[in-house]
C-alpha cells in the first residue's frame, strides 16, 4: 500500500474511472476542492453552448414554450430520484441561503412548531446569518449550541437541547469544516418525538453520500448544486419539503413564479398548491442547463458506487496521513469512522495557510495541488469520486511531506486572497 504503484493499481481497478473523462482537467494539476466548486462537466459546456446559440440566440422568446418552462421541473425530478423523493416535493432555483430563509420563515409562521430557532456551532456562517436575521425580524433569539471542540457534534447534548427547547432547528448533514456527518434518521426521529423539526442543509453531502429522505424521515432540506453535483459557480440550489407540509407553508417572497397560474397575469396572488409555491422570480435557465449535466453524471454513475468509492479513497488517504503526516505535526480533524463523515478530509497544522500556498505552487515538485483552507488552521481535501484518483491522493501526501520536511512552507507570505 505504501507506494505509488499501489495507487495506480487501485485506479486501474476502479469501476468509475471512465467518469473522469467527462470533466475538463488542467495539466499538472490535482484538484481536491470539489467540495467547494466541482469541476466543469464537458457536457455542460456543450449544453450551455447549445442553449446560448440555439435557444436564446435563434429561438429567443419562443424557447420558453419550446424548452425552458419544462426544464426546471425536469431537473428537479432528477434530484428527486437522487434523494428518494417525489418530484412534486422539490424545486430548484435561488441560492441555498435564500432557500433557507424562505423555508425557515414559512415554518415559523405555520403554527405547527414552537416559535424557537436553534442550531449549533458547526454550521456554515451563511446559515447562521440567515437564522439570526429572521430571529431579529421576528423578535426571537436563536439558540446556538456550542461544543468543546469544532470537529463534531456532541449528539446527546444536541438531543437534550432539542428536548428542552423544542422548535425549528437547522443543521448541515455534513459539517463544512471537519466533514463530520450527523446521524440523520436518529435526529429526525428525536426531533419529531419532541415537537420539533430539523431543516437540513445537504450542501456538503449531496452527490457525495447516498441520502434517502423518506427512509431517514427527513421533512425539509436545502442544498447547493455546485459542489459534488458539479453544477457550476453559483448554480441554483434546491429546496425539498415533504408533501404533508407543503400546503401549510407560505413563501415569504411571493412572486409570479410561485403563483398557481403565473401567465394569467392576475393582480391577486394565488399560491401554487405544489412545491412551486416556493418559486419567486424567473428561473436561471442557463445555470439550470449546466446543473442538468452535473446531476446526469451522478445518476449515471450511481450514488451508491460514488459513496463506496468515496469511503475507500478516504480510508486510503486517512491511513496515509496517519502513517506519514501525523509525525510531521499534522492532526486529522475528520472522523475516521465512514458513517460519521462526508467526502472531504480535513487536517490541521499550525502553518496550514503557508502549506496550502506551497501545495498550490507548481514550481514545488512540478505539480499544482488545490485543496482549500478554512480559518484558523484547517486544510480541506475534497474527494470527488467521479474524478479524484488514488494516485492524486498519494501524490498529495508526498508533496505535503516534502513541503514540511524541507521547510519550503516558510517561503510563503501571510497574505490571503479574498477567496482562500
Ligand atoms: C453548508 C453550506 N450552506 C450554505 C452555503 C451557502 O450557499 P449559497 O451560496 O448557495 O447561499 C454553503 C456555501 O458553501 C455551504 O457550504
Amino acid at each position: 500500500m505504501n507506494d505509488r504503484h499501489y495507487a495506480l493499481k487501485r485506479d486501474a481497478e476502479d469501476p468509475l474511472q471512465s467518469f473522469r473523462n467527462a470533466f475538463y482537467h488542467n495539466p499538472n494539476e490535482i484538484y481536491l476542492d470539489g467540495n467547494s466548486l466541482g469541476k466543469l462537466p464537458l457536457r455542460a459546456q456543450e449544453k450551455v453552448g447549445e442553449a446560448l446559440t440555439e435557444e436564446w440566440g435563434k429561438t429567443l422568446i419562443g424557447s420558453w414554450n419550446a424548452h425552458w418552462l419544462d426544464r426546471p421541473k425536469r431537473i428537479a425530478s432528477k434530484y428527486a430520484r437522487l434523494l428518494h423523493l417525489n418530484s412534486e416535493e422539490i424545486i430548484l432555483g435561488e441560492s441555498t441561503s435564500v432557500r433557507l430563509y424562505q423555508v425557515i420563515h414559512a415554518l415559523l409562521h405555520c403554527d405547527q412548531f414552537p416559535k424557537h430557532l436553534g442550531t449549533d456551532s458547526l454550521q456554515f456562517p451563511s446559515d447562521l446569518y440567515i437564522l439570526e436575521g429572521i430571529a431579529k425580524n421576528e423578535s426571537l433569539e436563536v439558540s446556538i449550541l456550542s461544543y468543546s471542540q469544532e470537529t463534531h457534534a456532541e449528539v446527546e447534548l444536541l438531543k437534550k437541547t432539542i428536548q428542552d427547547k423544542p422548535g425549528i432547528y437547522c443543521l448541515s448533514l455534513v459539517s463544512y469544516k471537519s466533514g463530520y456527518r450527523y446521524p440523520l434518521k436518529k435526529l429526525n426521529q428525536w426531533a419529531s418525538k419532541h415537537n420539533s423539526i430539523i431543516v437540513w442543509d445537504f450542501s456538503h453531502a449531496v452527490g457525495a453520500i447516498s441520502i434517502d429522505c423518506k427512509a431517514t424521515e427527513t421533512l425539509v432540506a436545502v442544498g447547493c448544486t455546485y459542489k459534488y453535483m458539479n453544477g457550476g459557480p453559483g448554480s441554483p440550489a434546491f429546496l425539498y419539503v415533504n408533501k404533508k407540509l407543503i400546503s401549510s407553508l407560505s413563501n415569504p417572497i411571493k412572486g409570479w413564479f410561485g403563483h398557481r397560474f403565473p401567465f394569467s397575469f392576475s393582480s391577486q396572488f394565488d399560491p401554487s398548491q405544489s412545491i412551486e409555491r416556493f418559486g419567486s422570480g424567473t428561473p436561471s435557465i442557463l445555470s439550470l442547463t449546466a446543473v442538468e449535466a452535473g446531476v446526469d453524471l451522478v445518476l449515471e454513475a450511481g450514488i451508491l458506487s460514488i459513496e463506496q468509492k468515496s469511503k475507500a479513497q478516504s480510508d486510503y488517504f486517512i491511513s496515509l496521513i496517519e502513517t506519514e503526516l501525523l509525525p510531521l505535526g499534522f492532526s486529522i480533524e475528520t472522523p475516521t469512522h465512514p458513517q460519521e463523515r462526508g467526502s472531504h478530509v480535513s487536517i490541521s497544522h499550525k502553518a496550514a495557510w503557508h502549506i496550502c500556498l506551497a501545495l498550490q505552487d507548481e514550481k514545488v515538485q512540478g505539480v499544482k495541488i488545490i485543496p482549500d483552507f478554512r480559518p484558523s488552521h484547517f486544510i480541506r481535501f475534497g474527494i470527488t469520486p467521479l474524478y479524484t484518483r488514488y494516485v492524486d491522493l498519494w501524490d498529495t501526501v508526498q508533496k505535503l511531506i516534502f513541503i514540511v520536511t524541507s521547510n519550503t512552507f516558510k517561503n510563503y507570505s501571510d497574505q490571503q486572497p479574498i477567496v482562500p
